[in-house]
């Protein structure tokens, strides 16, 4: 990708298969300009972190919109009680698109979605028809260890599949599992399901093509439940273990060691992303936004 043109905006890759950090832009007076080169740099990186940012949920929202039209909130898993506790203090006008990520409670009631569980590798609500383009992920309150977020890089795993693989999966769709948020918690209004061949959620071709890149990547979304159609069940699993074991090698991936006021915004539709469990005695408080996508294919 060409060298950033405008000295006040620094890209600076990580050593690893994605990632970049953009240095020297505050995030809550971006520009045009700006955002064309933040574009450029993110298709070719795919998860870009701005540091040390301080960012109101209007601002998170404002630069979301750069993206393209802000995703409203998915459904609360079950244990989710929002309180309209005044540390929270998102904007009537965010309620609708910003999302709590936490492990707080206040009096026995999360304040937001996922504790502190370790999250499997996913690609975000892909059970939807419409998996979000884009997810973004602002560090409130963080840790002094654990909740790390590793991301990894899709178009490699499926550049670097065998050919006979390759040639497997062409032309195969795979459902993913509606009943679950990706720390494994029953979504509202599912029931539990253990049949792969019974899984309720959206069916999306195994190798998609990223709509603005034109480039092909692995779409695998989340493992549990999933299931390839007009296979046996056991050869579905056996493929689908052989995917997510290869797309799951480090060598793929990267890791983001949170700091307050790390914004990173991942591209979802070509990145699964991770997250390790953290000590629940420890406070971890994410704003995170997401941006509309558009039909895989
Ligand atoms: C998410 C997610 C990871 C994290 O918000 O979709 O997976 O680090 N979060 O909390
Ligand atoms: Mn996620």
């Amino acid at each position: 990708m060409p060298a950033m043109t405008k000295a006040r905006l620094h890209l600076r890759p990580t050593d690893a298969a994605l990632g970049a950090d953009i240095e020297g832009v505050d995030l809550a007076q971006l520009d045009e300009t700006s955002f064309g080169e933040i574009e450029r740099a993110w298709a070719a990186y795919l998860v870009l972190r701005f540091r040390d940012q301080s960012l109101t949920d209007v601002d998170l929202m404002r630069f979301g919109r750069h993206l393209g039209e802000l995703d409203r909130v998915p459904i609360k898993a079950a244990n989710v009680a929002m309180t309209d506790d005044p540390r929270l203090s998102i904007a009537p006008e965010a309620r609708e698109y910003v999302t709590v990520i936490s492990n707080v409670k206040i009096d026995g009631k999360a304040i937001g979605g996922l504790g502190n569980y370790e999250s499997r590798w996913h690609t975000d609500m892909s059970y939807n028809p419409q998996p979000p383009a884009a997810s973004a992920l602002y560090g409130i309150e963080v840790p002094p260890s654990g909740g790390d977020t590793s991301f990894c890089n899709m178009y490699l795993a499926y550049e670097t599949l065998d050919a006979e693989v390759k040639q497997r999966i062409a032309g195969l769709s795979c459902i993913h599992d509606a009943s679950r948020n990706s720390v494994g918690e029953l979504r509202r209004g599912f029931a539990e399901s253990t049949d792969p061949t019974q899984t309720v959620g959206a069916k999306h071709p195994i190798v998609r093509t990223h709509p603005v890149t034109g480039r092909q990547c692995l779409f695998l979304g989340r493992r549990r439940n999933a299931y390839i159609p007009g296979l046996a069940l056991e050869d579905s699993e056996a493929l689908l273990d052989r995917l997510w074991e290869h797309a799951s090698e480090p060598r793929f991936s990267w890791t983001q060691v949170w700091r307050k006021g790390d914004l990173v915004v991942w591209d979802n539709r070509c990145v699964m992303h991770r997250r390790d469990a953290f000590d629940d005695s420890l406070q971890r408080v994410m704003h995170r936004i997401q941006i509309c996508g558009d039909t895989p294919f």
